[in-house]
């Protein structure tokens, strides 16, 4: 694996790679790698691209300083994980690199209604500071395919939005979200979990199981909804929503809807570590 720390050294090779016919897959993270990440690289390689994975801990997407302080990071480890998984380059820049003239030159992208509801609502800021480092990093890498997880579902809508604005060609590849043996999705913050915080953790994605399964019978979600919440906040959570939408729009859904795909999305906080995850209710 090649790494690049500079701008122009990456863009130089990615310029010989496309003039030779190569097709570039990119894999945006924020390090700190799990199997999550490497099933990414694995895709793109699968589907016979050149992969690109980059590591960038962008500090304008934090909305919370000290969740930025606190984000792990493990180089180290996750140069050999890149490497075990076959990816072709990484591209690991300082800030300076990324923004050099600061942030307040960059572009600034909305997105309207998504950023209004669940993690836009919950994060101000958040997808703004996505938008504007995702935007950055497709302008030097210039990929063909984008590949993400869809443990980030409202993200993923954020970049596929982001991708119509810029007008890049990247096509974006949303692959399916990787857990535990328990269900737990997995995410860079998991590592942070203390033991027993691990232990309950899955019980997330138990709600999120129950709340597909009821959905095949219809009917109204507020119970569903009261249910997950009781059982979050007994177990120690703290539920910020547990939600069911539009799995086009994100439009919020009190009842469920057999005649349009919906996709049911929480988040909680397990002490001081905030957890998302998603899962499709129909189609
Ligand atoms: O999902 C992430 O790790 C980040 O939000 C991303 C897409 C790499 C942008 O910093």
């Amino acid at each position: 694996m090649v790494i690049f720390k500079k701008v122009v050294d990456i863009q130089s090779f990615m310029l010989q790679n496309r003039a030779a016919g190569r097709t570039v897959a990119f894999i945006p993270t924020m390090g700190a790698l799990h199997s999550g990440h490497t099933a990414l690289v694995a895709a793109a390689k699968r589907d016979g691209h050149m992969t690109v994975a980059s590591i960038f801990v962008n500090p304008t997407q934090f909305n919370d300083k000290a969740d930025f302080q606190k984000y792990p990071t493990s180089v180290d480890a996750d140069i050999a994980m890149l490497t075990a998984t076959g990816c072709d380059v990484l591209f690991l820049p300082p800030v300076d690199e990324v923004y050099p003239q600061g942030t307040d030159s960059m572009p600034v992208y909305e997105f309207g209604y998504l950023d209004t509801v669940l993690e836009g609502a919950r994060r101000p800021g958040h997808f703004k500071g996505v938008g504007q480092v995702v935007a950055r990093l497709l302008d030097i890498v210039k990929p063909d395919k984008l590949y993400m997880g869809q443990k980030d579902y409202q993200q993923c809508m954020v970049v596929r939005n982001l991708l119509q604005q810029t007008g890049s060609h990247a096509e974006m590849i949303i692959n399916p979200t990787v857990r535990e043996a328990d269900g737990l999705a997995m995410s860079s913050r998991n590592r942070r979990l203390t033991e027993p915080q691990r232990a309950l953790a899955g019980i997330i994605y138990q709600c999120l199981v129950s709340i597909q399964a009821k959905g095949q019978q219809g009917g109204d979600f507020k119970i569903v909804q009261k249910e997950c919440e009781d059982l979050l906040i007994d177990k120690g959570f703290k539920p910020e929503y547990i939600a069911l939408a539009d799995a086009d729009t994100l439009e919020l859904l009190d009842n469920y809807d057999n005649n349009r795909k919906t996709v049911a999305l929480i988040a909680a906080w397990l002490g001081d570590i905030r957890l998302i995850d998603n899962m499709p209710v129909n189609g």
